[in-house]
């Protein structure tokens, strides 16, 4: 048996007067999580999501969120978050000169820890945090922007990812991040993913009156 499947709303796709609504669903639907991007407008060319947004956020929702920083040294900011034991934080290795060190202090905090990987990042960055990691998540596009296509190499990058965990701990999830629609996130899965940040490609967020429907869809092709 695998990993659990899972989905993980990205909350930077619908308008915030939908927030409340969506809340409804993610709770009605079990959500385990939601994705919360954060960019700098350094490490990635736009600017996205702040701390006032998540204490919001928190305040509507128990669901645990994943901070995902795009930002140069995240160090600086993470503290700057309300997080509550259980949420989940990640960044981009190359952004900060002590990745193992951050891990260690977001799994000091209560969180879960993980390692995003841009497509041109390579993997190896993995090998020396494998025993603080929680989750690795695999942009499938640049990051910066919803709505782009995937990078080609992704497949194969997700099946030397998940060999990399699975020799050290196969309970680390791999979460895919770009691009998912039903197709693409199938043949994610068979890859080696088991999370997947839904944003304007799986319909899922399209609007609120038919996440179910679309929710549904999605988790009838993953299987
Ligand atoms: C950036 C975001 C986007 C996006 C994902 O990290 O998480 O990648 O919203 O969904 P798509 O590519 O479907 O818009
Ligand atoms: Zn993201």
């Amino acid at each position: 048996m695998g990993l659990n499947k899972f989905i993980s709303p990205s909350i930077m796709v619908p308008k915030i007067y939908e927030y409340e609504e969506y809340m409804k669903q993610f709770e009605q639907y079990k959500l385990s999580v939601i994705h919360f991007d954060v960019m700098d407008g350094h490490f990635v060319p736009n600017i996205m999501l702040g701390t006032s947004v998540f204490s919001d956020l928190k305040e509507m929702t128990e669901i645990p969120i994943d901070i995902h920083l795009m930002v140069n040294e995240p160090e600086k900011y993470i503290s700057m978050f309300t997080t509550r034991k259980d949420d989940w934080v990640s960044f981009h290795p190359e952004t900060t000169n002590q990745p193992y060190r951050l891990l260690q202090t977001i799994k000091d905090m209560g969180c879960r820890a993980g390692l995003v990987i841009s497509p041109g990042t390579p993997i190896s960055y993995l090998e020396e945090c494998l025993d603080q990691l929680d989750y690795v998540t695999l942009m499938t596009v640049n990051p910066g922007f919803a709505g782009q296509t995937l990078v080609p190499n992704s497949f194969d990058k997700l099946r030397r990812i998940r060999q990399l965990l699975d020799s050290f701990n196969p309970e680390i999830d791999l979460v895919v991040d770009g691009n998912t629609t039903p197709e693409n996130s199938k043949k994610m899965s068979e890859s080696g993913a088991n999370g997947f940040v839904v944003g304007s490609a799986s319909k899922i967020l399209k609007n609120p009156s038919t996440f179910g429907k679309y929710h549904d869809e999605f988790m009838a092709v993953l299987g």
